[in-house]
């Protein structure tokens, strides 16, 4: 390989053999085997190389980009290798891991409050919108509107998935934080697939899952431990028109399943991996995406096939996963004080604040500004 660039995608897929997946067949898309540890790395590649071809960029440009951490870490990794300079925006929610590794890479961090929402002059999205606004010839890359993001998903990801399963994928499952994901997955299994199910796995508190379940956000906004996915807004990179399933995760189930993942399958999967399990003890998430768009005769008749898009590594967020007073205290308690700072979690029925998202039509979402 000419660079550490050249090992961005082609990440291994893995079934599952422990964990009870009843008649179903599960694989896990291990992207936080791509070199910078996250499924960003591919998103950073080409939002840099698409600035490069639209002359946005030259060497020693400044790129700015607002994250929670693993598209800052894939940017730091990208920028470095082609002598750009790189200034991130994160969430003060973010685990100190990202932010340690991103200042290693040579990036310039910025931390914002994670307790306002878009609009409000702090959040890290109209912070680094502002500051690359304000800083000559800066790049912002947007993620979370930047159509080389998707793209990077349904031209890399999409196509590998399809043939490391061997053209049979019948539910495809992950989170949203930009929607690059589901946006570019959905994109390419319309194209070869249509039958494949797109199911999405959310944090509680998020207003995606009840937006695609009731068709309409929920009247509050709740927060969340989970990184790296969930929203309070429709990005608009995120296409869910595609989405027939939905499962709002709490964080206590989300924690515990990457504990049973690990322990019982050996992947180091991070916390936005929530998807295996709403519940470890009866499994029911994994009973629903069995069934999910199979008529139950079809599926008793066949096997059934899903792949989960495992985002980043358990050293990225790993501290939550194995922090027995944080886990302890999940779902008993709202505030938590631990050595990682206090964390306060809400439910639906406690939430904060309004969402950021207005009307719901023809699957189209407007955002307020
Ligand atoms: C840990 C983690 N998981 C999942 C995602 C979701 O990916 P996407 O932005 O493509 O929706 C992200 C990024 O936002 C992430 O950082």
């Amino acid at each position: 390989m000419a660079s550490i660039l050249d090992l961005i995608g082609n990440t291994p897929v893995v079934q599952t053999r422990r964990l009870d997946t009843g008649r179903a067949s599960l694989f896990l898309k291990l992207e936080n085997q791509n070199p910078g540890g996250s499924i960003k790395d591919r998103i950073a590649l080409s939002m840099v190389e698409a600035a490069e071809r639209q002359k946005k960029i030259q060497p020693g440009s400044l790129i700015v980009e607002a994250t929670a951490g693993n598209t800052g870490l894939g940017l730091a990794l990208v920028a470095a290798q082609k002598g750009y300079r790189l200034l991130i925006v994160v969430p003060d929610k973010m685990s100190q891991e990202k932010i340690f590794h991103l200042k290693a890479l040579g990036a310039e961090v910025l931390l914002t409050r994670s307790d306002v929402t878009k609009g409000h002059p702090e959040y890290y999205q109209d912070k680094a919108a502002r500051l690359a606004r304000e800083t000559p010839g800066a790049f912002y890359a947007n993620q979370f509107a930047n159509e080389a993001n998707p793209w990077a998903l349904e031209h890399t990801t999409g196509p590998e998935i399809w043939e490391q399963l061997g053209h049979q994928v019948d539910a495809v499952v992950c989170g949203v934080g930009t929607g690059g994901t589901l946006t570019g997955l959905s994109r390419f299994f319309a194209k070869v697939s249509p039958q494949t199910e797109m199911v999405l796995a959310d944090p509680a508190g998020s207003i995606l899952a009840p937006l695609v379940t009731t068709g309409k956000p929920p009247p509050k906004v709740g927060s969340w431990l989970v990184e790296g996915i969930g929203e309070d807004f429709v990005p608009p990179v995120c296409d869910l028109s595609r989405v027939r399933k939905a499962y709002s995760i709490p964080d206590r189930e989300a924690l515990l399943t990457c504990r049973e993942l690990l322990r019982k399958e050996g992947v180091m999967a991070g916390t936005s991996w929530n998807s295996a399990s709403q519940d470890p003890a009866n499994q029911k998430f994994l009973a629903s995406m069995k069934k999910a768009g199979v008529n139950p005769d079809q599926f008793s008749a066949q096997a059934y096939t899903g792949v989960i898009i495992l985002a980043e590594a358990i050293q990225r967020s790993g501290g939550k996963t194995g922090r027995e007073d944080i886990v302890a205290g999940l779902g008993k308690v709202k505030d938590l004080d631990t050595p990682l700072g206090k964390f306060s979690f809400t439910d639906s029925r406690d939430a904060k604040h309004e969402p950021s998202v207005q009307q719901v039509k023809d699957g189209k979402f407007q955002i307020l500004q």
